[in-house]
Formats: structure tokens, C-alpha cells, sequence
């Protein structure tokens, strides 16, 4: 069990985080909206975020789209649109320096749909929300990759004709089983847990915090504030494209 550290000790926290990832044999991480706010990403709660203002239930459920795909269509081409733009940033590629040292015993799992930890060059992604890059035939179910191209707010499958959905899971509706599967075997398999840019709100990917703490894990939230934080818990505060690569710095130092 890991003594609660004072939010404003960032230094004490860093040492003790490394201390924690240098002695695990299996690392997983879990991101959330937060690890892209330093693209120029928004997050969906708190100051500015994409939900601000507007009912979850108008844009991400599969009510909605059924109601009216045009509407969510537009939400979601606003977003697509976004990414053409967004450049991974220093927390990204601290992941992948992450997934260089552990190898195979380092997993990622992200809530992020906008695929900027694979444009950094992380090598296995879980994505547990799906991708923007994606999108599914609502009839034939064919998945295809159409990221960077612009689609209309009514766009339909090339193969069968009917209606495109972008491939991301929404409110309501089940996680992709197998990545699930796989995102639950590692968590309980490691020994050390980053937690990073998440309100850690949104089940069931929250529950994977649960679980590795349950199972004994050190369990290290990256936040701009408290979020995940319970007792075990050791809280690096601070924007994580500054927070991670200190981290990796002290990875290194503790190594000497
Ligand atoms: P949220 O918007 O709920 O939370 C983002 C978190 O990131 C907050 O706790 C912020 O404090 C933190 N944050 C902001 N900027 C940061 C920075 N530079 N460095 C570190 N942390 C920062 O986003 P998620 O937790 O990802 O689901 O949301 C979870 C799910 O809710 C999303 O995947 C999406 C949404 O509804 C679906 O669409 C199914």
C-alpha cells in the first residue's frame, strides 16, 4: 500500500511513481481525453469540454442516430475534421517510450477515439471506445478505414449503399468484447497501472482502475487534478505532456 501523497508534491510523487514502474514486470495504461488536450484536443467534461452544453444523449447513443443520423453525422465529421490537424504530443511519445522498454508486457488501452497514440508509433493500441478513422456499414457491417477524408453528413457504405456510422462505441452500447477481454487480462496481470487524462467516470473502463487496485497493483494517476485518487493511489498532477516524459527522466535516474 502506497502512503496518499500531497497533491502539490510532484517531485516526492515522481519519485515514488518511478520507483513503482521500475520494479513492475507487466505495465498497463489506460488514457483518457486529458492525454490529447495538449493537441488541441477538447475533452468532453470540465471547462470547454465537447458534452458542455449539450445532452450526451443528442450525439453519442444509438437512439440518436436512429432519430437523426444527420445531426450526430455532423457532430462527428466536426471532430474527424479536428484530427486532420492534431499532432500526438510529448505524453504520447513518453508512451511509446513506455512500450519500447516493457515490450510485450507493456499494454495500452485508451477511451480515445482520435488514434493519436498510433500516430505517435505505439505499436498495440487498445482502443476500448473504438476509432474516428473507422467507419461501419449499418447494413453489411464492413469496417473501413477513412481517416483524413472529409465524408457528408449522410455518408453510405460503397459496397451495399446504405448508411455509414462512424465505428466508435457509444452510450448504451456494449465494449468490443475481444478488446475488452484482452484490456482486462493485462490489467490484472500487471503490477504497475498508469491512469492518465481521465475523470475516470464512464463505465466500464473505469471499473479497470477498480481492478488493478483490487489486485494490488501501484496504481499512478496522471491529472491536472484528483480524479481516480483513493487510498493506494499515487497522484502526479500536472498536464501529462509534462508530467510523462519527468516520469521517463526518473525512470532513468532511479535506473543509475
Ligand atoms: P473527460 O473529459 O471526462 O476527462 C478528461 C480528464 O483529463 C479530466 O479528468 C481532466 O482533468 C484531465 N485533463 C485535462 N487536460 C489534461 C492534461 N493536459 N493532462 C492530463 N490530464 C488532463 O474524458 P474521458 O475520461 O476520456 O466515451 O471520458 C471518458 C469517456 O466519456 C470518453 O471516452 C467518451 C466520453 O463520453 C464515449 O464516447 C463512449
Amino acid at each position: 500500500m502506497h502512503p496518499v501523497i500531497d497533491v502539490g508534491d510532484l517531485d516526492g510523487a515522481l519519485a515514488q511513481a518511478a520507483d513503482g514502474l521500475r520494479r513492475a514486470k507487466r505495465v498497463a495504461a489506460l488514457t483518457g481525453a486529458g492525454v490529447s488536450a495538449e493537441s488541441g484536443l477538447a475533452t468532453f467534461r470540465g471547462g470547454g469540454g465537447l458534452w458542455e452544453g449539450r445532452a450526451v444523449e443528442v450525439v453519442a447513443t444509438p437512439e440518436a442516430f436512429q432519430r437523426n443520423p444527420g445531426l450526430v453525422w455532423r457532430f462527428y465529421n466536426l471532430r474527424r475534421a479536428g484530427l486532420r490537424s492534431a499532432r500526438p504530443n510529448a505524453g504520447h511519445l513518453a508512451l511509446v517510450d513506455l512500450e519500447k522498454r516493457w515490450g510485450e508486457r507493456f499494454t495500452l488501452i485508451t477511451q480515445n477515439v482520435d488514434g493519436l497514440h498510433q500516430a505517435a508509433g505505439s505499436g498495440r493500441v487498445l482502443e476500448l471506445h473504438g476509432g474516428l478513422a473507422r467507419v461501419r456499414c449499418t447494413g453489411c457491417k464492413a469496417v473501413t478505414q477513412r481517416a483524413g477524408e472529409a465524408l457528408p453528413d449522410l455518408p453510405s457504405c460503397d459496397a451495399c449503399g446504405a448508411l455509414l456510422r462512424p465505428d466508435v462505441v457509444w452510450f448504451h452500447e456494449m465494449l468490443p468484447e475481444s478488446v475488452w477481454r484482452v484490456a482486462c487480462e493485462a490489467v490484472e496481470a500487471c503490477d504497475c497501472f498508469l491512469v492518465i487524462g481521465t475523470s475516470a467516470v464512464v463505465y466500464p473502463a473505469a471499473g479497470l482502475i477498480d481492478m488493478a487496485r483490487a489486485l494490488g497493483a501501484c496504481v499512478i494517476e496522471v491529472n491536472l487534478e484528483p480524479a481516480a485518487i483513493a487510498a493506494g493511489l499515487i497522484g502526479l498532477y500536472g498536464p501529462s505532456g509534462q508530467v510523462l516524459p519527468r516520469l521517463i527522466k526518473r525512470l532513468d535516474e532511479s535506473a543509475t
